[in-house]
């Protein structure tokens, strides 16, 4: 299971991940969130299994884990790429595939964790019917850091948290930072993806411990 911040190399420095990583690594990160974005599920394109790969090691070492979230199409068809090299959980997004239960079964043969994400236009109920590890609530619209947290969020966890039970982790993902991070918490969501607010911050290290304790509650 993940949980705590789950700092989103999105927003590092591309030039510098290595020591990016190691920085948040450092100030007691133990997840490592990876955007993929493909250019027709979302516009950008971001990044593939080789990031995940070049990351890998350097994570594990840590004692971390590397959370993927795929904003593609037909994720399952890339779920044991990234599996291979080096993904701890993967998740898809119920937008963007008719093979929900099928790309989730994939994910588990290929030993990772499962996660199913949900766009803010996406309704909670959509993913009462499946079983997966986590459930990851878009918290702004997919496809960019940077971004305005949405405050229909907050009612938005509450009600799937209801729905899903005490078990999967609630993650949420886009406009996080202390502030919101403290009010999702509360909302029921126990892990906080963080891109901008860490790599972003004059001191990533103190954002990644405030963002912590915020989350903590
Ligand atoms: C957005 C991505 C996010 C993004 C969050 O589509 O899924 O993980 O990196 O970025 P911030 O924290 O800057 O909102
Ligand atoms: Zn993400």
């Amino acid at each position: 299971m993940l949980q705590g911040i789950a700092p989103s190399i999105l927003a590092a420095d591309f030039a510098r991940l290595g020591e990016q990583v190691g920085m948040v690594l450092d100030a007691g990160a133990q997840v490592i969130h990876v955007d993929v974005m493909d250019g027709h599920f979302v516009p950008p394109i971001t990044m593939g299994d080789l990031a995940v790969k070049a990351i890998a090691d350097q994570v594990h070492e840590a004692g971390a884990k590397i959370d993927v979230h795929l904003m593609i199409d037909r994720p399952e068809q890339q779920v044991a790429a990234f599996a291979e090299a080096g993904a701890d959980s993967i998740t898809v997004h119920v937008e963007a595939t008719p093979h929900l239960h099928y790309a989730l079964q994939a994910i588990k043969d290929a030993g990772c964790l499962t996660g199913v994400a949900i766009n803010p236009g996406t309704p909670p109920e959509t993913v009462s019917a499946v079983e997966a590890d986590m459930v990851l609530c878009m918290t702004v619209n997919p496809g960019w850091g940077g971004q305005k947290f949405l405050e229909s969020s907050i009612p938005k966890l509450k009600r799937l948290r209801e729905l899903v039970g005490d078990r999967p982790s609630v993650q949420v993902d886009g406009g996080i930072g202390a502030a919101t991070a403290a009010r999702c918490a509360a909302a029921g969501a126990t892990v906080f993806v963080a891109g901008t607010a860490v790599f972003g911050a004059q001191d990533p290290v103190a954002a990644v411990q405030a963002i912590t304790s915020a989350a903590r509650g």
